[in-house]
């Protein structure tokens, strides 16, 4: 891995409106990094993704993509940079057919054979309305519209989320291809095993602050550590 920084906060404060979610957010990730953040439901994953693409209020401290400074940008802009951001919500649209949706917003139509290669379901299923597709489907979707915009670093919110573990397996071989194909990989878990097999580097996010910060092969060896800040043990 190389040691070239693609992202970094400093002093990130950052909410919705009058209403404090984030807290003091400093790090920064490495380009080829795979960085897991993990932590409680609510104590701000979602929140941090969302500000880091732009989405949120960000109420102080600065944000770097490749050495610029982007925490003025709206998310367009900061897409336009190399950030791609899969949301928790799975943004598709239903009424659009898979293919509609993958070229929704781009102008690139070679990019829409890349992503039936990544995930040949949606090649198959190009001609359904996104409202036709399994939960899983809807994920490789989600996923595939946002590889659409070429980003370099893409963040993943809870990816697995409500999904069979046949799917998570191959949404794991999807992430393990881009993160070997030179994507950094920001992934926000709430299952701790995945997140512990998929990170070189792990966060834990309590209350809008970042409680430990090391190797994720320190979590592996020291499961307490997830105890102490989550309070819960591996499963
Ligand atoms: N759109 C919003 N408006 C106001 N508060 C929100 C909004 N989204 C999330 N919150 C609040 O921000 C806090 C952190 O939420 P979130 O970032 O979604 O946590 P997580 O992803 O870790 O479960 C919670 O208290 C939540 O209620
Ligand atoms: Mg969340």
């Amino acid at each position: 891995m190389s040691t070239e920084t693609v992202l970094k906060l400093a002093n990130v404060k950052a909410g919705y409106g009058d209403t404090q979610v984030l807290n003091d957010i400093s790090f920064s990730v490495a380009k080829g990094e795979r960085l897991a953040i993990i932590g409680r439901n609510g104590v701000g994953k979602s929140t941090l993704l969302n500000t880091l693409m732009g989405l949120t209020d960000m109420h102080s401290g600065s944000i770097a993509l490749h050495g610029q400074a982007v925490e003025a940008l709206p998310a367009h802009k900061r897409a336009a940079r190399g950030l791609g951001l899969v949301p928790q919500t799975r943004d598709i649209f239903t009424s659009l057919t898979v293919e509609e949706n993958l070229l929704a917003g781009t102008k690139k139509k070679s990019s829409i054979e890349e992503a039936y290669t990544l995930f040949p379901r949606l090649k198959e299923r190009r001609g359904n309305s996104g409202d036709q597709l399994s939960g899983g489907e809807q994920q490789m979707l989600s996923i595939a519209r946002t590889l659409m915009g070429n980003p370099d670093v893409v963040m993943l919110d809870e990816p697995f989320e409500g999904l069979a573990p046949v799917i998570c397996e191959m949404l794991m071989e999807v992430f393990e291809k881009l993160a070997d194909g030179d994507h950094t990989i920001v992934l926000v878990e709430q299952h701790t095993e995945l997140a512990l097999e998929f990170s070189d580097r792990m966060l834990i996010l309590d209350n809008g602050e970042i409680v430990f910060h090391g190797q994720t092969s320190e979590v592996r060896d020291n499961p307490e550590i997830l105890e102490r800040y989550i309070g819960l043990g591996m499963a």
